[in-house]
């Protein structure tokens, strides 16, 4: 059964749902970007086992999947819970891409030049703080070391407000042809609070720019749950993005963990709570969905002929640290400060501040500092959770007959704790499937959880390793 929007009516009576209810789906939990989640991980996986891994997909002969992280911002947006380096000045730049330079050689070697890059990505941080020449020696160093395939996605996050044109025009001339942009919201109260002022206009003009240009398409970010934001003031800011038309939308909610970025405290006393934050979301959605976008799930929205929402139809949507993706199957090979790689049946992350980073990559040209190899319990969760989010259904016999095992016995602890959300009504249990209801979508992360036997251990840690869900 393909999956569709409800009507607008239908979304209406689903998302009253009240307080209590909120409350008690609203918990901490991952957004299993992976499965094991990455404190599992541990440091008893290091290079050498990342050599093993590199070594399996050579011989399956994977397609590729690259990322790297361009870590660098100019200043601090207090919300941000990524990995950055805050720096004005940019002296910090040519030595970080020449030890870049240097893991691309070292990873390059290990991938033979029949196998396809199908995914190329910048993130950050802010790729483009770098210069339009820096870019482009970085891209073309990168090119000339892999087999790009001819309709490889090769995206890159965006800062309009340090992206000038000569950034967007060498960009196209390489061959990029997905832009991610930064908003977050419009509302300048909201943008002063979080030191994030981004006028309405610089926005409108780059996405304008970016289409002039043939970019394949266009992303924004916004995040629900900043201070100052309210349902009205979102519905508002969601408006004018409807009116830009941008082919997806990622619309986070705001990961609130001032235990590991600790400047988010400084407005902890106006951040919009429980149901306050629920009804933002909720104006957020519905105006959306009124505008014809499909929920693609968890955060995301897509056009409805964009081919992420097509995949999801065709239950060949797939999820990795990007978020969603069309492209399965492929090894991920990350570069740069705590990059991420899921290469085979592994996870491997790097060295996370820079000097320890280039140590590594000096001495043995690879700077893996933790990972994890899946056991065949985590490759069975693995892709029963995949399932979830992407296709937000489970047809129990495919599982069985991929793995040989018996569904139902094998997951009856599972199935007796979605009790609870089946009678809350988040989701739909029969002989033969698990399928999401349209408000279980929504809190598809406590679905999820329901399958991480790992949760529990971490539920018991001396500090939260998670946002909450809503
Ligand atoms: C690397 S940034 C995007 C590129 C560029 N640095 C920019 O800000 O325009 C990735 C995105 O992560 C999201 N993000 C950062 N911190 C977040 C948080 N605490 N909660 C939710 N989303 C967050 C923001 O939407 C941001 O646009
Ligand atoms: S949101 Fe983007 S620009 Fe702001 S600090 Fe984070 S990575 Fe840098």
């Amino acid at each position: 059964m393909p999956i569709l929007n409800p009507t607008l009516r239908e979304a209406h009576q689903e998302l009253s749902v009240d307080e209590e209810f909120v409350e008690r789906y609203n918990r901490p939990g991952p957004r299993y970007t992976s499965y094991p989640t990455s404190p599992v991980w541990t440091d008893s996986f290091g290079p050498a086992e990342y050599e093993t891994a590199m070594a399996d997909a050579e011989r399956k002969s994977s397609p590729v999947s690259l990322y790297m992280h361009l870590p660098f911002c100019e200043s601090l947006c207090l919300f941000c819970a990524c990995n950055v380096v805050i720096r004005k000045d940019k002296s910090g730049t040519p030595p970080y891409l020449a030890t870049l330079k240097r893991e691309i050689d070292r990873v390059s070697s290990g991938v033979s030049r029949q196998r396809h890059v199908t995914q190329f990505h910048w993130g950050g941080g802010t790729p483009t703080y770098l210069s339009p020449e820096q870019m482009e020696d970085l891209f073309t160093y990168t090119r000339e070391r892999f087999t790009f395939a001819p309709d490889a996605e090769i995206g890159i996050e965006v800062d309009p407000r340090v992206t000038t044109p000569a950034h967007m025009e060498t960009l196209r001339k390489m061959g990029f042809n997905r832009l991610s942009m930064g908003i977050q919201d419009f509302k300048e109260d909201v943008q002063k609070a979080v030191h994030r002022v981004q006028p309405y206009e610089m926005t409108r003009d780059i996405i304008a720019l970016a289409r002039q240009l043939g970019f394949d398409s266009i992303n924004v970010d916004l995040i629900y749950g900043l201070p100052y934001q309210t349902g009205g003031s979102f519905a508002h800011t969601v408006e004018q993005i409807v009116g830009l038309s941008p082919d997806r939308i990622a619309m986070f909610s705001y990961a609130h963990v001032p235990w590991l970025k600790k400047q988010q405290g400084s407005f902890v006393k106006f951040l919009p709570e429980g149901m306050q934050k629920f009804d933002i979301f909720r104006n957020g959605l519905l105006k959306f969905l009124e505008a014809g976008y499909l929920y693609i799930g968890m955060d995301h929205f897509a056009k409805e002929n964009d081919e992420l929402a097509v995949s999801q139809r065709n239950r060949t949507l797939h999820r990795n640290f990007q978020g969603y993706t069309t492209k399965a199957g492929a090894d991920l090979y990350g570069m740069g400060i705590t990059a991420i790689s899921g290469i085979q049946d592994t996870y491997a992350q790097n060295h996370r501040d820079i000097p320890s980073w280039e140590n590594a990559v000096n001495q043995q040209g690879i700077a893996t500092m933790r990972g994890y190899r899946l056991s065949q319990d985590d490759v069975i969760r693995r892709e029963v959770i995949s399932r979830l989010l992407c296709h937000t259904v489970i047809v129990k016999d495919e599982i069985s007959k991929t793995f040989g095992i018996n569904f139902d016995g094998y997951f009856a602890a599972e199935l007796q704790r979605l009790k609870m959300p089946q009678e809350d009504g988040l989701v739909v249990i029969n002989d033969k499937e698990i399928r999401t209801a349209w408000l279980g979508r929504i809190f598809i992360r406590n679905l999820a959880m329901v399958f991480d036997p790992y949760l529990e251990k971490q539920q018991l840690a001396a500090r939260p390793l998670f946002s909450k869900t809503l």
